[in-house]
């Protein structure tokens, strides 16, 4: 078999001993020499294996995650059809003494959960900030037409929930005090729901309501609408009716407090908000994933994040959340930036279940690609055409092993990578692969032969 350039060799031994390093295969052209990976070498830690099904993708992810951990890089798999258990582990592969750490998630106790409100006490200047902003997105990912004001709102629910445990902004030293929880959060806002209805004068606040949206149609019809003059001057006066409307409903409730001792209801406690976002946390607990004990990962080992009891709708956002607490950590502890070698590696089987919420260049899968390498991330992917993959990470992938794919992808891999048509369909499933490292060109290998 020959290479569009089979002229560049990687060494089969590492250079320098402190390299994370492994045999990756052995090239089906010329000498058929060992080929050694090498993470020196590598412009970044990030892998993608493309493949039709039952090609061999999973397995040589494994595999990979053997290597990478038994030389002491911790990895994280995000598993969703059960391919990454202990058991099909130690029954396929020989481990190399590299423990399984398997992390179960699911509905209710005695699985992994993540309390989004935990804040990072070491991040002395934004732990705070960045755990309100993360309850935030959390929930946004629950309910992804959250709108500005609820958002505001829930903001300042979010503060106060913190409080009462405690913990404010000001003082660095309460944030190390036991978080609050979902469930606490709810609690706010029932206590918020509760103090609102008890006020007189919600009906008062409906008056005002109905008189804002009244004005506000009037001044759209100003502005928008080529009336004559006295048509203009009518809706001015409609206006100023309107505002004292207001005046006279904001008289009445004074009026109400002054003679009975009960406090206005502030604007912002509108009740029809605050019991949407009620019903929003409610709907968060009951998928009980914030229920669940800490997750525990343990360095060196492989750390299977394992989601097949969630549904589908769930795993999407668990992911996110994990990559955005693990790039956030990554980016506190790194000591020295551009490590040479990975730290801490992803495995991502079935990409396209990740990237559906990858809609911005600064959402955490992208920022994970395009970054990670700086903080010593990397990944394993695994996908079954190169399309999979977004733009993102399609530039910042150092290591392509392309598997057997299915017929009509031949083409595209041709117009990728180069890759001669009929170099490709003689890969054989199970067993050879095409590598492509950094700028050097594809060489045909078989894995781990
Ligand atoms: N190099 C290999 N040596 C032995 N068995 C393999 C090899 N690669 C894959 N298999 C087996 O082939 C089947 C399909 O492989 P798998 O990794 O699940 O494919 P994919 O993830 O691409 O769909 C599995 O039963 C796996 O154990
Ligand atoms: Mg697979």
């Amino acid at each position: 078999m020959t290479t569009p350039n089979a002229s560049t060799v990687t060494p089969l031994r590492p250079e320098d001993p402190s390299d994370i390093a492994f045999q990756i295969g052995r090239r089906l052209d010329g000498a058929q020499a060992p080929l050694t990976h090498s993470m020196m070498k590598a412009s970044n830690f990030h892998h993608a294996l493309i493949g039709t099904s039952g090609v061999g993708k999973t397995f040589t992810i494994r595999k990979m995650a053997i290597e990478f951990a038994s030389q002491g890089v911790t990895q994280f798999i995000l598993d969703t059809q059960g391919d990454y258990s202990f058991a099909e582990f130690s029954s396929n592969h020989d481990m190399k003494g590299v423990r399984v750490n398997e992390i179960k998630f699911g509905y209710g106790p005695g699985t992994a959960g993540i309390n989004p409100f935990a804040i990072h006490s070491d991040d002395q200047y934004g732990g705070f900030h960045h755990a309100v902003i993360g309850v935030l997105e959390t929930l946004r990912l629950f309910n992804p037409s959250i709108g500005s004001r609820q958002k505001t709102q829930l903001r300042r629910l979010i503060t106060r929930t913190y409080e009462r445990k405690g913990i404010v902004m000001e003082d660095p030293r309460s944030w190390r005090l036991e978080p609050p929880s979902m469930r606490d959060l709810l609690i706010t806002i029932d206590d918020e729901i509760k103090a609102v209805k008890s006020r007189s004068g919600t009906d008062i606040f409906d008056e005002i309501e109905e008189a804002r949206k009244k004005a506000q149609r009037a001044a759209f019809r100003i502005k928008n609408e080529a009336g004559s003059t006295e048509d203009q001057q009518a809706l001015e006066k409609e206006i100023e009716g309107h505002k004292a409307s207001v005046m006279e409903a904001f008289e009445k409730m004074l009026d109400a407090e002054l003679q009975t001792g009960e406090k206005l209801p502030s604007l912002s406690g509108s009740l029809n908000r605050l019991e949407a976002i009620h019903d929003m946390i409610e709907g968060a607990i009951i998928s009980g994933l914030f229920d669940g004990e800490n997750i525990s990962a343990k360095r060196g080992a492989i750390n299977v994040l394992d989601l097949t009891s969630l549904n589908q709708a769930d795993q999407q956002p668990i992911f996110y959340l994990l990559l955005e607490k693990t790039f956030h950590s990554a980016v506190r502890t790194c000591k020295n930036l551009n490590p040479k070698i990975p730290d801490m590696m992803f495995g991502f089987d079935e990409v396209k279940l990740f990237t559906a919420l990858a809609d911005s260049p600064l959402d955490p899968i992208n920022r994970f690609f395009t970054e990670g390498r700086k903080y010593g991330l990397g990944s394993l992917c695994g996908l079954q055409h190169p399309k999979q993959l977004t733009n993102e990470m399609r530039s910042s992938i150092g290591t392509i092993m392309l598997l057997p794919v299915a017929k009509e992808k031949i083409a595209d891999v041709k117009r990728l990578w180069n890759i001669p048509e009929e170099q490709m369909s003689r890969l054989r499933a199970k067993s050879d692969a095409f590598y492509g490292f950094g700028n050097d060109s594809f060489v045909p290998i078989k894995l781990f032969g």
